[in-house]
């Protein structure tokens, strides 16, 4: 099918049509990666939650599917997880394995009309095309707690236990079943650790080797904060690293610190792949490319919400300690049409090397060795008025990408900004990679210590890529453009 409206993204998962927030419920099974998402089937803004559904062979190139799952007497679907249920622990599967999706019913109490949050399964003996809901529905719930929801659930191989990673307020509940159906209290985290600049939301907890050493394993937990208009940025995303013992979760670092997933405004409620098989090994990670700010208000006609590119995540010892990375993953070189290679070095200085792009859709790859300058400048002319700059500080060791003219910006006060990074160079290089999609920038820093997700909305694609440094030279060693292809053709 094709999906060709004005900033309809042409390599990102959008829905056919209407309203689409959280990835929900994401699992590897028989050969499909499943995306199911928060959905509004009947508006083009947020409504009563639905879960869509998506599924690829190559993270890349995905089928719509019918809506997966629709609100019933216990209320509407909003976020959670989804496993393969090998071993039959609930008893749903006599004959082979399949899903079970756990997710939070969200409705009021009918007496007093305030909120109720409650976990409940649903579970597919066709691969996910339909569902049956669990006759003892909800399996968890907690009259003292009102922010209480979406859950992620792993199986924990030590403890021969499954756990739950809950969001509950201002920090995230830890619960362990043998079935999933009955649940135990185990721990609470984050009372005092991190940001608490907002609710929590979406939380995500998984191992990963250091440095790709296998007897080097941390625990990553990571924890989306709600927008309460009160931080400047709107809605993001934080992890932390330290141990679990299939009870707890000990912070590595201090508790006031604060580790960002991404340095972008667009990149919220993500969480990684369950099921990926072993033979893989990797964790996958998606997140929604909005911003509650204005997620409601963005300037696209049929559908509203989009996904970032699926991300590998590993773990790598820094200076300042062990940081998680992210890369697009490798089955993106699928997009690639044909690509323009620079390779002479060329030194650059306030006069720009302009690149022609002769698409919108666009991979970019640059290293650059600083000499003198302050600043290295790499914009991305839309048109003769529009344009978004990328920028390197040299001496505030600072990556930024600057959206405040990139295109339409008047649906909303909060959506011109300049996006700023951490980034030391190395050897006195920075590396970036960039992916430019009809309305979003994806830019990942030395390696993707640090990522920047953005969303942009240009009038007329963009024409050209500009090169330049201040009060100095820089000398560009290696140059790529490749033109991507759209996935909806
Ligand atoms: C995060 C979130 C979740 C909730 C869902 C409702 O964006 O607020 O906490 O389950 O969206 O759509």
């Amino acid at each position: 099918q094709k999906l060709t409206e004005k900033y309809r993204p042409q390599f990102h998962f959008s829905p056919e049509e209407k309203w689409m927030n959280d990835p929900n419920g994401m699992v590897y099974f028989e050969e499909e990666y499943h995306l199911f998402y928060q959905y509004h089937p009947s508006g083009t803004i947020w409504g009563p939650m639905h879960w869509g559904h998506a599924v690829s062979k190559d993270l890349i190139h995905w089928e719509h599917l019918p809506v997966a799952l629709h609100p019933d007497e216990h209320g509407t679907i909003f976020s959670g997880s989804a496993v393969v249920d090998w071993n039959n622990t609930t008893g749903f599967f006599d004959d082979e394995p399949g899903l079970v999706a756990i997710f939070t019913h969200h409705d009021t109490y009918p007496e007093t009309d305030t909120v109720r949050q409650r976990q409940s399964l649903a579970y597919s003996h066709d691969k996910g095309r339909t569902w049956i809901k669990y006759e003892g529905n909800p399996v968890l719930s907690d009259p003292s707690m009102t922010d209480y929801r979406d859950p992620k659930v792993f199986w924990h191989q030590p403890t021969s236990k499954w756990i739950m990673i809950l969001a509950t307020g201002q920090c995230v509940t830890l619960y362990t079943s043998p079935n999933l159906i009955d649940w135990e209290f185990a721990s609470q985290f984050g009372d005092h650790d991190g940001s608490h600049a907002g609710f929590w939301e979406c939380p995500d907890l998984f191992p990963l080797q250091v440095d790709q050493d296998p007897s080097n394993q941390k625990w990553v937990m990571i924890v989306s904060i709600g927008d309460t208009g009160e931080f400047s940025e709107g809605s993001r995303t934080q992890y932390f690293i330290g141990d679990f013992d299939g009870t707890t979760f000990k912070n590595d670092n201090d508790a006031k610190n604060v580790l960002w997933l991404d340095y972008g405004r667009d990149n919220y409620a993500g969480v990684s792949w369950s099921d990926i098989p072993e033979s893989d090994g990797r964790r996958i990670y998606l997140g929604w490319m909005s911003n509650w700010r204005y997620a409601n208000h963005v300037p696209t006609t049929d559908w509203r919400g989009a996904m970032t590119l699926p991300r590998e995540l590993n773990l790598v010892s820094t200076t300042n300690g062990i940081r998680l990375i992210q890369k697009p993953v490798t089955e993106v070189n699928s997009l690639r049409e044909n690509g323009f290679h620079h390779d002479e070095e060329v030194i650059v200085n306030t006069h720009p090397l302009s690149i022609t792009l002769d698409d919108a859709l666009q991979e970019i790859n640059i290293e650059v060795e600083n000499i003198d300058s302050s600043v290295i400048d790499c914009v991305i002319k839309h048109s003769n008025t529009e344009e978004t700059l990328i920028r390197y500080d040299t001496e505030k060791e600072e990556l930024t990408v600057d959206r405040t003219n990139s295109g339409e910006h008047s649906f909303s006060s909060s959506f011109q900004a300049i996006q700023h990074a951490p980034l030391s160079m190395v050897h006195n290089r920075i590396k970036l990679q960039v992916f430019l999609d009809t309305s979003s920038i994806e830019v990942f820093a030395n390696d993707g210590i640090a990522a920047i997700t953005s969303l942009i909305f240009p009038t007329e694609g963009s024409e050209k890529l500009e090169l330049s440094s201040q009060r100095g030279s820089v000398k560009i060693h290696s140059l790529q453009l490749t033109k991507l292809t759209s996935i909806w053709v």
